[in-house]
């Protein structure tokens, strides 16, 4: 009764210009380890749950790139959204999609897009959480210990009272709060970031749909007769366009009064920025972390983030401390402390390219 949902459908706009609308960053072999973060995502949820049972969740304009990097993917796994809604559709359509299938499911729904270093905590705190959620009406969270006050995450606050198993109830949920609140969540000692993955039961959640956004929850529920049917594609282009633009942590976790949270460490990145991959990548003796040894010719430079498709060669020569990405049609060379630059820069050129 366990399953899995991998999310797949951001646009992913801080790694330009090699992550842009066309191929976001899960279909991109971010580290160089030979596989893109969507292939590494579905391997590491094989050794969770069977094959089978695992969902991709995605924009219709990527199910070429979705069926290219997981060819074992049946059509009945590929979940498609006509249009960007954000992640609360999202989960509410696969919800109720599983729900058809099997209504005793448990599931646990994750990011493409992350990396995790640990496989083996990973697994064993995914079955744990999905081995609980089978007998309890929890939404479980799992929460990483914060190490900046990044305003790019939700925040966790748990309670004092005594874990069950190493779940702990959550107080309160905080989605992207501003620097000066996130600077309190900080110093404050009770609070973890959201990993961004979510296990629950289908009923639990759609309890919850039906509870914290009753519309969008009454469209995806009158579908019931047609999920998993040839009938489903054309319920669902019109069911899209009714529902509102909103995330899961905002439409459901910050109002939920049934959270948990199992405090995490398996080593977790969003691998949210250049210089974020760039610590965790494996560096050469100088320091610098290149896409590919074939292709990037490093001399004389220390420190440098170099990412480039294989096609092209790049050379650099007496640089430090710098990021220099080259995608198909763009060349980027910035500084690595000036890197919070570059979403402006995407905001510049973006009607150009
Ligand atoms: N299918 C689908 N459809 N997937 C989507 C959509 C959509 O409309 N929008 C986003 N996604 C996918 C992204 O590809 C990513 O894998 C995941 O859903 C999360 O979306 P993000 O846009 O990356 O969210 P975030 O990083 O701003 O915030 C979330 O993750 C943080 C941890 O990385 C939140 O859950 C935060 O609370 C959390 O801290
Ligand atoms: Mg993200």
């Amino acid at each position: 009764n366990y399953y899995a949902v991998i999310m797949a459908g951001g646009i992913g706009s801080r790694f330009w210009p090699v992550s842009r609308t066309s191929l976001p960053k899960q279909f991109i072999d971010m580290l160089g380890t030979g596989k893109t973060l969507i292939q590494a995502t579905y391997d590491r949820f094989r050794k969770i749950v069977p094959e089978s049972n695992i969902f991709v969740a995605t924009n219709e304009s990527y199910a070429s790139l979705v069926r290219e990097q997981l060819p074992n993917l049946t059509p009945q796994q590929l979940i498609l959204e006509p249009i960007m809604r954000n992640t609360a559709p999202c989960i509410a359509y696969a919800s109720h999609k599983i729900q058809q299938l099997n209504p005793d499911a448990t599931v646990v729904i994750a990011p493409a897009d992350h990396l995790i270093l640990d496989t083996e905590a990973f697994v064993s705190d995914i079955t744990k959480g999905l081995k609980c959620a089978e007998r309890h009406d929890w939404l479980i969270t799992l929460g990483i210990k914060p190490s900046r006050p990044d305003t790019g995450y939700g925040y966790i606050q748990y309670g004092k009272s005594a874990s069950v198993q190493g779940f702990k109830k959550v107080k309160t949920f905080t989605e992207k709060p501003n620097l000066e609140l996130a600077k309190t969540f900080l110093q404050s000692g009770d609070f973890l970031w959201n990993a961004g993955i979510f296990i629950w039961s289908v009923k639990s959640i759609i309890q919850a749909f039906d509870k914290y956004q009753t519309e969008m929850n009454d469209v995806f529920k009158e579908g019931s007769e047609v999920y998993n049917s040839a009938r489903e594609a054309k319920f669902i282009s019109g069911a899209f366009v009714r529902c509102v633009n909103i995330s899961i942590d905002f439409a459901i976790m910050e109002k939920a009064d049934n959270v948990y949270v199992l405090p995490s460490d398996f080593g977790w990145s969003d691998l949210g920025t250049w210089a974020s991959i760039y610590e965790l990548a494996e560096k050469d003796y100088l320091g610098n972390v290149s896409s590919s040894a074939e292709n990037v010719i490093v001399y004389d430079s220390s420190n440098c983030m170099i990412h480039a498709p294989k096609d092209r060669l790049v050379i650099i020569k007496g640089l430090h401390n710098f990021i220099v990405v080259q995608s198909d049609d763009t060349l980027m060379i910035c500084p690595k402390d000036q890197e919070q630059g570059v979403k402006q820069i995407v905001a510049d050129v973006k009607d150009k390219f």
